[in-house]
């Protein structure tokens, strides 16, 4: 769809529930992201969750991608597949995931460190939360999508850090990506309108590096091309007449 999707009532009903069970999952696997878990294990967790929840994991099967979860490790920015990988003391873990619930989906995304990580990815990861909040509080209805955009780009640049400039957010509804695009580098006062009863994916996805990327040989995982270390968070937001609800 090339244009905003307007919520019904009953759909934003269903989204505030699918983004309910969205954040049951996310906090369940964020605190079992230890050392000596399995990827896997930890996309089992989500998956059960979901669907005892009434939901379902709209990430599987979305244009072919085999898990619940997307678990992407430091270099690794979005679309890590889970698998036989062990976590360890160290790892800068990102844990997306998404839910359709009554037919409506979210999207959400963590990024955990576990055990030590170095005082710069700490900071990188508290950068990136900041740069999501920043850009949350930009949303009302007649915002500008570009606003968004140049909020996450001035507080993740500002911290010396960068945005990746490929990977983006999105508006959601009925479909996991739909319009708009929503950009984590711009300039305020441009891009199209928000309209009250949207909901946006909000997704600052950030590297101590440069913010170019490189894609890795399963066909899905996308690395910072200099290897550096990489993090992201992701709320799915509803645009009210008030400004804005946190749905997930
Ligand atoms: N949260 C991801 C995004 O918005 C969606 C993952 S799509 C999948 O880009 F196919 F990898 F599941
Ligand atoms: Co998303």
């Amino acid at each position: 769809m090339s244009k905003f999707q307007i919520l019904t009532a009953k759909e934003i009903a269903a989204a505030r529930e699918s983004g309910k069970i969205l954040r049951g999952a996310l906090d369940l696997v964020a605190g079992a992201a230890r050392e000596g878990v399995t990827t896997r294990e930890l996309d089992r967790l989500a998956e059960e969750y979901i669907r005892s929840h009434g939901g379902e994991p709209v990430f599987k099967g979305y244009h072919g991608y085999p898990a619940s979860l997307c678990i992407s490790i430091n270099d690794e920015c979005v679309h890590g597949i889970p698998g036989e990988r062990t976590l360890q003391s160290g790892d800068v873990v990102g844990l997306d995931c998404g839910v359709k619930y009554k037919g409506i989906c979210t999207d959400a995304c963590v990024t955990v460190a576990v055990g030590e990580v170095t005082e710069e990815e700490k900071r990188l990861i508290e950068v990136t939360e900041r740069a999501l909040k920043e850009a949350v509080r930009q949303v009302r209805p007649s915002a500008r999508v570009g606003d968004l955009s140049a909020k996450i780009q001035e507080t993740v640049e500002g911290a010396g850090f960068h945005c990746i400039r490929a990977l983006t957010g999105h508006g959601l509804g009925s479909n996991l990506h739909q319009h708009p695009d929503i950009h984590n580098l711009g300039d305020a006062g441009t891009g199209p309108e928000i309209p009250a009863y949207t909901l946006l994916a909000i997704e600052p996805i950030t590297s101590i590096g440069t913010g170019s990327i490189r894609e890795g040989d399963d066909g899905w995982t996308i690395h910072t091309a200099d290897g550096s270390t990489s993090a992201h968070f992701e709320h799915t937001v509803l645009v009210v007449p008030e400004g804005v609800e946190v749905i997930a």
